[in-house]
């Protein structure tokens, strides 16, 4: 079977768990002899994007270079994880628009009080203090999607099940080759 191209386009908010769920998801790509490619929001900033802020503006711009490399990549039959929180959706239904069937919208799903009480990087108690201003979903808008293609709930699911979710989603979708039975 040939690699299909496809995005996995994840949006949530900061400590939703996007990365956990994407480095799941690779494991088990990986041992399943698939290829990916994952753009992740804190490494995008450190390389592409290095030296943009949080603006809605740098914020736009972030999200537009990362929905250009997911087409590029995808288009050339390389699936991608992108996991920037992404938070509004005027650009997201852009990327949507611009890889058609290959892009398939993800929202992992936590609330600002599950993220804040995780506060993996102490970045809400900053947010919170004013210390950091314009922090999504604090002080800065997140707008959830209307019609994400799967819907990830990390407050009440573990992670493991996050991913076979996911994994079980391409499956049917014929995207990724059914696992052979061990
Ligand atoms: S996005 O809005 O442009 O999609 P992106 O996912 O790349 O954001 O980066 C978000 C990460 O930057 C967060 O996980 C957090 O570690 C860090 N960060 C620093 N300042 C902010 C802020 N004001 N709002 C949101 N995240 C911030």
């Amino acid at each position: 079977m040939s690699d299909k191209g496809f995005t996995l386009w994840f949006t949530g908010l900061s400590g939703a768990g996007k990365t956990t769920i994407s480095g799941l998801l690779s494991s088990e790509l990986t041992a399943r002899g698939s290829k990916l490619e994952i753009l992740d929001g804190d490494i995008v900033r450190e390389n592409l994007s290095k030296g943009l802020g949080f603006s809605k503006e740098d914020r736009d711009t972030n999200i537009r270079r990362i929905a250009f490399v997911a087409d590029l990549l995808s288009r050339n039959g390389t699936p991608v994880i992108t996991a920037a929180i992404s938070p509004y959706k005027a650009i997201r239904d852009e990327a949507r628009e611009m890889m058609g069937d290959r892009f398939i919208e993800v929202y992992i799903e936590a609330s600002v009080d599950a993220c804040a009480a995780r506060d993996v990087k102490g970045l809400y108690a900053k947010a919170f203090s004013g210390e950091i201003k314009e922090f999504t979903g604090v002080s800065d808008p997140y707008e959830a999607p209307e019609n994400p293609e799967v819907v990830i709930h990390t407050e009440s699911e573990e992670p493991a099940e996050s991913a076979a979710k996911l994994i079980t989603y391409l499956e049917e979708r014929e995207l990724i080759p059914a696992a052979v039975a061990s």
